[in-house]
């Protein structure tokens, strides 16, 4: 086991020390990293060194999180971004929370049939192509939350990741397997071979990975704000990419994006406020909605992973998906949506009802599976000197987003347009669905799983997590929730117990290889279940604050191996 490991730290930074553990301390059986003052958890340690060095020098916790979120764009270019989209949830120390809505949009020139070729479905055209490109939101997102609430130049948050894209870093066996296996999806684009690949061969592990368009782009950014990307020569770059390959994407468009500053839906679970993601996000909602559904059990009595929780879980999971997909998109496209309804504490209360002890309730054989997804998503979570808050979310959608690196300014663009629903009215079992709310329109923005939340105790910061994976963010969200709330899990040991996930159809429980005995699973089976093994589920970053000796306990999943949590 390891107890304290002195990291070689960028040039520029300070020396942090990055506690992956405390050997004898007692803190639990994985080890979380506790820090007095400020902390940064996120997929790649010198983002998140980036991020601790700029809470030390004193920015606050968005400062902290517009830094990350930049460098991630440099150091983990799997999720971390500039051309795709987001959701950053703010609690200052003191008034209301906020939610930074900075998601893709619809380009002016999209339609609900868009996706058809020759009259019939064509999910590369949906999935995988320039057509599955959205406006990017991410840049306008940062901004919109730094003006409000940041206190450091802008320029200074950008600097380090200008400093790593044009100086290179050292490519991490992680990034390397990553990248090799991106190879073939960028194949077919000259720029991103350029940008990921020596001359067609994969980096390895040790190597430099420069990138001096991206650097000259993080430039433009820096000096301009948003105009430096939604105007002006990225604008331009990112137009001719799209008119060469058949893309709708506009610099009307991208001038016409803007970022949304909208209300957290919140709800209360044993005591806790939970603060959660509104729509386009059904993240925050669907996480509420479990949480008020399994408070009437007493879970902590009947013990992690036993087959009695484990069917809770999944009877929850099953209702809070189906209404998912019933009721969410956007907002601002949509009648009223029944947010209140579904989050209130008497229709849980229903629902719990319908939930029969020992017997699983099947999903409608009539209707769908869901459509693709991967789970390259990237979420970093952030607690400054004084408390204030960033749990923060952001994607290229797949992993790499569509691959497509635009030419001349280094970065790749998200393929979110894959997230709304396939064509209008057509809903099959090979896992399209046509349902309204989450239709194409043009300026709309696509549903997302993406699920950052804060939770506090009697007014107090108590905890923030997050998590990369599709549509099992929201039960990779809820089961870190439930590890401390109920089991009193530390943050680390909440973020490395073992997950399982249930998203209504396909009607199975998927759970992690090792996660669930042989007893556990007859049980389950003989209840009703389907259980199918899968390697892992997600990659959360937590924080939890342990008001009585005053330190921020950090949780990096160990299931990506480049996570880290560094503070100081
Ligand atoms: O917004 C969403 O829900 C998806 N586009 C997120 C994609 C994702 O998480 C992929 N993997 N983690």
């Amino acid at each position: 086991m390891q107890s304290v490991v002195r990291l070689h730290v960028h040039a520029g930074l300070v020396a942090i020390l990055l506690a992956l553990g405390h050997v004898g301390l007692g803190h639990g059986q994985a080890n979380p990293v506790r820090m007095r003052h400020g902390m940064v958890v996120c997929q790649e340690k010198l983002a998140a060194q980036v991020g601790a060095e700029v809470l030390r020098q004193g920015g606050n916790a968005v400062d902290g999180a517009v830094a990350t979120a930049f460098a991630l764009a440099v150091t983990h270019p799997a999720a971390g971004n500039i051309g795709g989209g987001g959701f950053l949830l703010y609690r200052s120390h003191f008034g209301e929370p906020a939610a930074y809505d900075f998601r893709e949009t619809a380009p002016a020139q999209a339609t609900r049939t868009m996706w058809l070729k020759d009259g019939t479905y064509d999910g590369q055209r949906h999935h995988l192509s320039h057509l599955a490109v959205g406006v990017p939101g991410t840049v306008a997102g940062l901004h919109l939350a730094w003006r409000d609430a940041g206190s450091l130049p802008w320029s200074r948050l950008l600097q380090p990741a200008i400093g790593l894209a044009r100086d290179g870093f050292v490519v991490s066996d992680e990034l390397a397997r990553s990248l090799k296996d991106a190879l073939p999806r960028m194949q077919r684009y000259p720029a991103s071979l350029a940008q990921f690949t020596r001359q067609g061969i994969p980096y390895e592990v040790g190597d430099l990975l420069l990138q001096p368009d991206l650097a000259r782009t993080l430039s433009r950014i820096s000096e301009q704000g948003p105009p430096g990307f939604y105007e002006g020569e990225t604008a331009l770059l990112i137009e001719l990419e799209m008119q060469a390959h058949g893309g709708i994407v506009t610099r009307e468009d991208l001038k016409r994006y803007a970022a949304k500053k909208r209300t957290p839906v919140t709800g209360s679970y044993r005591g806790f406020e939970i603060i959660g993601m509104p729509p386009p996000s059904s993240g925050g909602t669907a996480v509420i909605e479990m949480l008020h559904v399994l408070e009437g059990f007493d879970l902590a009595a009947d013990g992690f992973g036993s087959a009695v929780n484990l069917h809770r879980y999944a009877e929850a999971m099953r209702r809070a998906f189906a209404d998912r997909a019933r009721f969410l998109g956007d907002p601002d496209f949509n009648p009223p949506m029944p947010v209140a309804m579904l989050t209130s504490p008497e229709y849980a209360n229903q629902l719990r009802q319908s939930i029969k002890p020992t017997q699983a309730s099947p999903s409608s054989p009539t209707s769908f599976v869901w459509p693709l997804e991967t789970t390259e998503t990237t979420h970093l979570s952030v607690v400054d000197a004084d408390r204030n808050a960033v749990a923060l979310t952001y994607t290229l959608e797949f992993s790499y987003g569509s691959g497509i690196v635009v030419p001349g300014a280094g970065f790749l663009l998200n393929n979110e347009m894959g997230d709304f629903n396939a064509v209008p009215g057509l809903t099959t079992t090979e896992g399209l669905i046509g349902t309204e709310p989450n239709l194409v329109a043009p300026e709309k923005r696509m549903l997302s799983s993406m699920s950052p939340t804060i939770v506090t105790k009697d007014g107090e910061l108590f905890m923030l997590t997050g998590s990369p994976g599709g549509r099992t963010i929201i039960n990779t969200v809820l089961q870190t929730l439930l590890n401390v709330i109920d089991f009193q899990m530390n943050a680390q040991e909440a973020v490395t117990a073992p997950r399982m996930h249930h998203q209504w159809l396909p009607d199975q429980i998927t759970y992690e290889r090792h996660g669930l005995s042989p007893d556990t699973s007859e049980i389950l089976r003989g209840y009703g279940h389907t259980l199918t093994p899968i390697e892992s589920q997600g990659a959360a970053q937590v924080i939890v604050v342990r008001q009585d000796e005053q330190l921020l306990e950090g949780g990096a999943d160990p299931r990506s191996a480049d996570s880290a949590a560094v503070g100081y």
